[in-house]
């Protein structure tokens, strides 16, 4: 745990340079647009511990797999999203000396990523070794306005001399991956064109073949004035760059704007891809950094007045939700189906960028209720267009008859995941994309869906779970052999109870879903029985056998659902008795000693409690909890915020808190003490959850909004926004009461404490908590 950045509501700051945690604050100071995403790597040179990271959304390239022992059926390659050309490099020289952070004495460092407005500043005093003292100043953003732009605004002042300032911005696609399996580079080169003040590379991925061009244009001023330099260009391989000399004066502030884009060719076409940059950042240059900054500040402003959440009376709490709030909306916009939401987002290499079924497990609820329902809709269309790779998937494992296995990691919709125990075993995953159909339907009312794309989604994974049990001849019923659950700390259980409790919901779903759209839309459901090749009567009748024979092991007399078989034969000790130096185990113990023991990674049972909770009574509900939570390690940031929900929910409002606080500034303190590989992107949707769903108790029942709040001990207020079919609400809970202003045009019935309340348009109603 690090607490080195300041507190402060709507900005992350870091007071005074902190070079040991460097790539900490790389992953935390990141910024993105959807489109892109950069790393807070400096513009100038730095010679210290550095991850340099730049990404372009969808541009990947497949890695060879690496693997000790090969086993049949693992994936030839992952996907990684790829470290594409640097386009924020400025080198400076103070009469032919370079800024090198690593190398001068720091003084008065300030770096602010102001989430209000959505810009990165760094500003600090050097001292050269040489003795040369300079004032910088270099602020950024990544366009959201133009997601394919990014402008710096980079200030150079001599504090105690007057001589030679030399600048050499340029754009460098020469990058390696750090976590390139075989050591090699995944660019090509294409083309290098440089200009005086501009210029432009195209590099091309191996395998791939994506092409993308990236280029830079710039202005210079000095006292506010711009000012003609005579630049060299130069071009090398994947590199453009133009070197200038301006004459500085002690006291003088010289300023170089920097304009820049990334264009890829999956969104023009590669003849086109040149002349469309040049046309990009001119655009933007003749716009200008102020302009462009002004419209940045204003479409944030538009993100915020959606998305916020607000917190009175604990400025860390606040602080954290915003930072969770501002990366997920730097990383997914939904403008694009063919994207999706990586665990690392654009902040760093590892997960390389690509999809797990974290996006459906954890960040759907909040685009659901933050967005467009056009943004969560995007979410499940990515997977609908991946079903035909996923039914190749489930026949490559011996799988038939379109049935769907979706990979537990993918780019493109193949599977890219190399474990065994994960790629074949970790099958539960399947049952998250189910219920995200059915989350979305739930939240949206749209279910127009299923017919349109929801069923063949549906039945694909549906004919999965048929084939993945067996009948035991023992038990007389279902059972399911071979899984891990989301808790990996258990690999190859048999009847994991999560996995067959999620498989049995899925084809339940999927009978109602046949039903239903035979029931609205008959021609629709005859074109899907011949597209889908279904046997009216033979599948939906083995399915139901399934649901109805289904083993789920449990014990009775503790009155708990069984992770798994044999979960009771392990050494029943617990968490608080490990001691602190064993933590993490994944760190501190041997893998055959963590699969023996009891210690349960994340969520599982109560990941299945948390989905279906409607299903279970408030004792059932508790004794599980009671039983696993104890026996958890937290060891994946997906795991607190299911707890929080279900402490909230059993009315342990100091633990949901506890929970809440470890996920929300999970990065900010680098509590996992693994922030430098990245931010935790995917579990940022899980704190917004806990205060959504956790402490404001919001549920989707019966086609209506449901909220159950109390408000955290330490806090004042807190209030959030979301939408709900065309509605716009901001919910407040204070100590006193609840309060829900309805800022749509439409009345809105909803249920406070389970009692009905009738919202008018432009109104607000004010509920009394209720006395537990
Ligand atoms: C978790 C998985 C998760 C993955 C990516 C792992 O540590 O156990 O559930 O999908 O991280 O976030």
């Amino acid at each position: 745990m690090k607490q080195y950045l300041t507190v402060d509501e709507w900005s992350i700051i870091e007071e005074g340079f902190h070079p040991d945690y460097n790539q900490i604050s790389e992953s935390v100071f990141s910024l993105g647009n959807g489109r892109m995403g950069q790393r807070a790597n400096f513009e100038e040179a730095f010679s210290g511990e550095t991850l340099q990271g730049n990404y372009v959304a969808g541009v990947y390239y497949p890695d060879k797999t690496r693997v000790g022992w090969w086993k049949n059926g693992y994936p030839e390659y992952f996907a990684k999203v790829l470290n594409a050309a640097n386009w924020i490099g400025i080198d400076v020289q103070l009469d032919g000396e370079t800024l090198d952070l690593h190398q001068c004495e720091v003084t008065d460092f300030r770096r602010e990523l102001n989430m209000r407005e959505g810009w990165l500043e760094r500003r600090f005093t050097a001292t050269l070794p040489s003795g040369k003292q300079v004032r910088v100043e270099a602020k950024r953003f990544t366009s959201i306005v133009d997601d394919e732009v990014g402008a710096i605004r980079y200030s150079v002042t001599p504090l105690n001399f007057s001589g030679t300032l030399t600048l050499t911005p340029y754009v460098d696609a020469d990058i390696m991956n750090a976590d390139s399996n075989y050591d090699e580079k995944f660019w090509n080169e294409v083309l290098q064109e440089a200009q005086p003040t501009e210029g432009y590379v195209i590099a091309e991925t191996k395998k791939t073949f994506f092409h993308v061009c990236t280029g830079q244009k710039f202005v210079v001023t000095q006292n506010g004035q711009e000012v003609a330099v005579n630049a060299t260009p130069t071009e090398r391989t994947k590199y453009i760059a133009s070197r200038f000399d301006v004459a500085v004066q002690q006291g003088e502030e010289t300023v170089l704007y920097k304009y820049a884009a990334n264009l890829s060719s999956e969104n023009h076409s590669k003849a086109d891809l040149l002349a469309n940059t040049k046309n990009v950042i001119s655009a933007a240059a003749e716009k200008g950094f102020e302009q462009l900054l002004h419209e940045q500040a204003a479409a944030w402003a538009a993100k915020w007045e959606e998305s916020d959440i607000m917190i009175e009376g604990d400025a860390a709490a606040q602080q954290g939700i915003r930072f969770n709030i501002f990366q997920l909306n730097q990383t997914y916009t939904g403008e694009d189906e063919r994207l999706n939401i990586g665990p690392k987002g654009f902040t760093g290499e590892k997960y390389g960028g690509t999809t797990y079924w974290d996006t459906e497990a954890y960040c759907l609820p909040f685009y659901l209720a933050t967005a467009d329902p056009q943004v969560a809709r995007n979410l499940l269309i990515y997977r609908y267009k991946h079903l035909p790779k996923a039914i190749e998937n489930a026949e490559k494992l011996g799988f038939t008859g379109g049935a769907a296995l979706y990979p537990m990691v993918t780019i493109n919709g193949e599977e890219c995941h190399n474990e065994w125990e994960i790629t074949f075993e970790e099958v539960h995953r399947n049952g998250a994309i189910a219920h995200a159909i059915h989350d979305y339907i739930r939240y949206t009312g749209d279910d127009s869906y299923l017919a349109e794309y929801g069923i063949e989604v549906l039945v694909g994974i549906s004919r999965f779970w048929a084939q993945r049990v067996n009948w035991s001849g023992a038990k007389n019923q279902y059972v399911m052999l071979g899984v891990t659950g989301p808790n990996e700390y258990e690999n190859n259980v048999n009847n994991n109870w999560y996995t067959s409790t999620i498989a049995t919901w899925t084809l339940e779903y999927t009978l109602k879903a046949l039903q239903h759209v035979q029931e609205t839309n008959a021609a629709r459901y005859a074109e899907l029985v011949s597209k889908l090749n279904l046997n009216e009567e033979k599948e939906p009748a083995q399915w139901q056998h399934v649901i109805d024979h289904m083993y789920y092991p449990v014990d009775e007399e503790l009155g708990i659902f069984l992770q798994q078989d044999g979960f009771l034969d392990k050494e029943q000790t617990l968490v608080k008795d490990l001691p602190a130096s064993d933590r993490p185990l994944n760190q501190k113990w041997s893998w055959d000693r963590i699969l023996r023991s009891v210690f349960i990674k994340q969520a599982d049972v109560l990941q299945g409690i948390y989905l279906f909770e409607d299903r279970y009574d408030l004792e059932t509900i508790r004794r599980n909890y009671d039983f696993y939570e104890p026996r958890t390690v937290h060891e994946s940031s997906l795991s607190p915020c299911v707890h929080a929900i279900l402490a909230a929910k059993l009315g342990d409002e100091e633990r949901a808190y506890e929970f809440y606080l470890r996920t929300a500034r999970l990065d900010l303190d680098d509590y996992n003490n693994d922030t430098e590989d990245g931010c935790h992107i995917t579990s940022m949707a899980g704190t917004w959850v806990s205060v959504v769903q956790g402490f404001g108790g919001m549920r989707v029942r019966d086609n209506q909004l449901h909220f159950n709040p109390f408000i955290p001990a330490g806090w004042s207020s807190y209030s959030f926004k979301i939408r709900f079919r065309g509605h716009l609400l901001n919910i407040k809970v204070t100590k006193d009461n609840v309060q829900i202003e309805n800022q749509s045009a439409q009345p809105l019935t909803l249920q406070v404490f389970d009692q009905a309340q009738t919202i008018d348009a432009h109104s607000k109603a004010e509920i009394a908590h209720q006395l537990a």
